[in-house]
């Protein structure tokens, strides 16, 4: 059995304590969150702080706010444990550089909660890509366009920049973005908040250039009710039901991919000849159990981590640039 503590009992926190519950390998030892301190939460102890705790526990789930992630992720550290830390890696770029320093130094692991990289839809993204059924990718385009209910946005934290579509749900999609086509070299775009008049972003448009020469377009919306975007189109979230709609093309020299539907078009050499289209079929899995199962290997020393607090702080760095560009 892996034990595991739990860092923060709200929206995702919640989430990551069923499937610790529920998972075989895996003991919850405590909780700590000073929401619910000294509450008994499922047969688990919980505490106010990660001061009051001196559980033995293998790994740390930090679910907490992003403004915490930095100085909990290098108190655990300094306790001996293993983190996984959800995303944003930190709420700046010198935050992320002290985890990493902090990581080094114990010799003990950072895993940041890209779950997305847990996604069976992703991986056979990144086996199409690299299987050159499309060839070499040279333009791409990607809608995130949601509409979250306005009671998310009435938690204190949620209320500014740090609640906004960009470091809450398009980081998701630059890490995956990054695992398929390498590292961004520019960014440019531009932002509204024309819906809720919120002091955040809302709705923009991005143009992304990658090293391999690569263009992409982004468009986002947190204020549209539409079937395009990741967490519709694959359902993953057991919150937002499953839309089948593709929200991402990406167009190759031999052809092209939509995603996540996996529909495959290729077998034409110019536009005079009709492509065809293939479509393929992948069994499923829970992302964030596939991350906690990932997260326990990491632990017993038998793999590193997919996504470590050096890969998030390149995803953050994009992500911050966005915000500048993209901010009302
Ligand atoms: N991977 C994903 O898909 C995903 C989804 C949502 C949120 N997130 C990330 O997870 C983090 C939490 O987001 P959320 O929406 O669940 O937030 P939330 O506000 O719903 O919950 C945060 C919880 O942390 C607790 N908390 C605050 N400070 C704490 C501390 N020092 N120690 C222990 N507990 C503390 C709060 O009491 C609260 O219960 C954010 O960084 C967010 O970006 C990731």
């Amino acid at each position: 059995m892996v034990k595991l503590l739990l860092a923060g009992t709200g929206l995702i926190g919640h989430r990551h304590m069923q499937h610790i519950l529920d998972h075989p390998s895996l003991q919850l030892v405590g909780i700590i969150d000073p929401a619910v301190a000294d509450k008994e939460i499922k047969g688990v102890k919980t505490y106010k702080s990660l001061d009051d705790t001196q559980l033995d526990a293998d790994g740390i789930v930090l679910a907490t706010p992003t403004d915490t992630h930095a100085s909990l992720t290098i108190q655990a550290l300094e306790k001996g444990m293993h983190v996984l830390v959800e995303k944003p890696v930190a709420a700046s770029l010198d935050e992320a550089d002290k985890m990493i320093e902090a990581s080094e130094k114990t010799g003990f692991k950072v895993l940041v909660g890209h779950h997305r990289r847990h996604h069976p839809l992703v991986n056979e993204t990144i086996k199409i890509i690299k299987s050159g059924k499309i060839g070499k990718p040279v333009a791409a385009s990607l809608m995130w366009l949601m509409r979250k209910q306005d009671e998310y946005f009435e938690v204190d934290w949620r209320k500014g920049i740090d609640g906004g579509p960009v470091k809450q749900n398009l980081i998701h999609d630059v890490d995956t973005l990054r695992a398929f086509f390498g590292e961004v070299t520019s960014v440019v775009g531009t932002g509204t908040n024309v819906i809720r008049k919120a002091p955040r972003h809302e709705s923009g448009g991005i143009v992304l250039s990658f090293e391999t020469g690569m263009i992409l377009t982004i468009v986002f919306s947190d204020a549209t009710p539409t079937p395009w975007g990741f967490e519709a189109g694959t359902g993953e979230s057991p919150y937002i039901p499953k839309t089948n709609q593709s929200s991402m093309f990406i167009a190759g020299t031999e052809g092209g991919l939509e995603f996540p539907t996996l529909r495959l078009w290729n077998g034409a050499r110019h536009w005079n000849e009709k492509p065809s289209m293939t479509q393929q079929n992948v069994s499923e899995a829970i992302p964030l159990i596939k991350q906690l199962e990932h997260f326990a290997e990491v632990i017993k020393g038998n793999a590193a981590p997919i996504v470590d607090a050096r890969s998030a702080r390149e995803t953050l760095k994009v992500i911050l640039k966005i915000e500048q560009e993209t901010m009302p």
